[in-house]
């Protein structure tokens, strides 16, 4: 049996005055393979892996890593000790990808010259030129930013690595390639990982088990991912799984029936002039590219910027539309012309809609 690295025993996180995010979470993760946590959003897996590393504190219950418990371990050695890759790259922009990358090793006491040494290794390992180290994050492309977050977690070298939808923000293809990245690195690094994805294929592809995280918190399966596909254990995880399986056939689909709604995107300048407002807004950059989604908050306050899921081209299949609009913070996925710049939003709603009237027709219904 493969040993645990870490441990949940009956955690439940509840948040002031909401349902519990995480509900009775016993779970034992294996030291050295991927462990992948897919669900539909709001089910509780970024406060999970958050509870790992004490960036979110548990209600109750008891979490262990390498057999101890993890409160007691001062919250921020606990942190430097674990790698953790955002689903925004999370990288500092007025830092060089260098210096990104040396962040946590510089924390822990490195010295500067050889923190620096260290980061120019790792992005060879993550597959990136080295001149690219003296670039600052906003001049390269979404992949590479995805490789610089991979890289700045592998630096200080830690036993465990979270990953919060580390891929969902760049396109399907080079999604694909990052996911065979990490596992061509896993292979000589044997981290224990700990994964989150909205991606069913995603989970399969990478998980050595994958925990399906139902609502309200709930594990709802915990297995191997060929056993999950194979013998759903109940009508959640069945209709979780084959959901995804039904789009499968979308890969094939025209998108011509979505509609593609004008936006009127902010430049970070703007947005930082205007504060937030009660919706969310696309940030693009001088070229219009886009850059994220600024969340709704109060008035005035500094508003926060969060990766912004797939983009959609006019011409892509239903399937990409789909994933856009699902992988997008704001429910609203982003199209692009062909030289990248943003030229519209298509809502998930309406792409199910499609997705629907399509499927009746191949029923031969309506
Ligand atoms: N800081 C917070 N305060 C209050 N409620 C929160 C907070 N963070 C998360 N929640 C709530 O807890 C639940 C679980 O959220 P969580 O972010 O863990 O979900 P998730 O599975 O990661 O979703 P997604 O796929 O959308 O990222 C949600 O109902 C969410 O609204
Ligand atoms: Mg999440």
């Amino acid at each position: 049996m493969a040993e645990a690295m870490i441990e949940f025993q009956n955690v439940t996180k509840q948040y002031q005055g909401g349902q519990a995010a995480v509900d009775g979470l016993t779970m034992s993760i294996d030291k050295g393979a991927i462990t992948v946590f897919v669900g539909p959003s709001g089910c509780g897996k970024t406060t999970s892996l958050r509870m790992i590393n004490r960036m979110v504190e548990p209600t109750s219950g008891v979490i262990t890593v390498g057999g101890a418990d993890i409160t007691s371990v001062p919250a921020p050695q606990l942190r430097r000790s674990m790698g953790y890759v955002m689903q925004s790259s999370g990288l500092m922009p007025h830092r060089s990808v260098l210096d990104n990358i040396a962040t946590v090793p510089r924390l822990n006491g490195v010295s500067k010259a050889d923190a620096r040494k260290r980061a120019q290794e790792l992005l060879d390992v993550v597959g990136l030129a080295s001149s690219l180290g003296k670039r600052y994050p906003s001049q390269l492309s979404g992949g590479q930013q995805q490789r610089v977050g991979v890289a700045r977690a592998l630096a200080a070298d830690p036993p465990v690595l979270l990953m919060d939808e580390p891929f969902s923000a760049v396109d399907p293809v080079v999604r694909d390639e990052l996911q065979q990245e990490l596992l061509r690195l896993q292979r000589d690094l044997a981290k224990t990982i700990v994964f989150v994805t909205h991606d069913i294929d995603e989970a399969t592809v990478l998980g050595d088990k994958v925990a399906v995280f139902g609502l309200g918190g709930k594990l709802a399966q915990y297995a191997a991912p060929e056993e999950i596909l194979r013998a759903p254990a109940n009508d959640f995880v069945a209709s979780f799984v084959g959901r995804d399986r039904g789009f499968r056939h979308l890969g094939f689909s025209p998108s011509d029936g979505v509609t593609i709604h004008p936006v009127r995107p902010v430049t970070p300048e703007q947005l930082r002039q205007e504060g937030s407002s009660g919706d969310w807004r696309l940030v693009v950059d001088d070229a219009l590219r886009p850059l994220g989604w600024a969340g709704p908050g109060p008035a005035g306050a500094e508003p926060v910027m969060v990766a912004g899921g797939s983009l959609f081209r006019k011409g892509d299949t239903l399937r990409r539309a789909l994933d856009a609009a699902l992988s997008s913070p704001s429910g609203f996925g982003v199209a692009v012309d062909d030289d990248g710049r943003a030229a519209g939003l298509i809502a998930a709603a309406e792409v199910l809609a499609v997705i629907e009237s399509d499927r009746n027709i191949r029923h031969g219904g309506l």
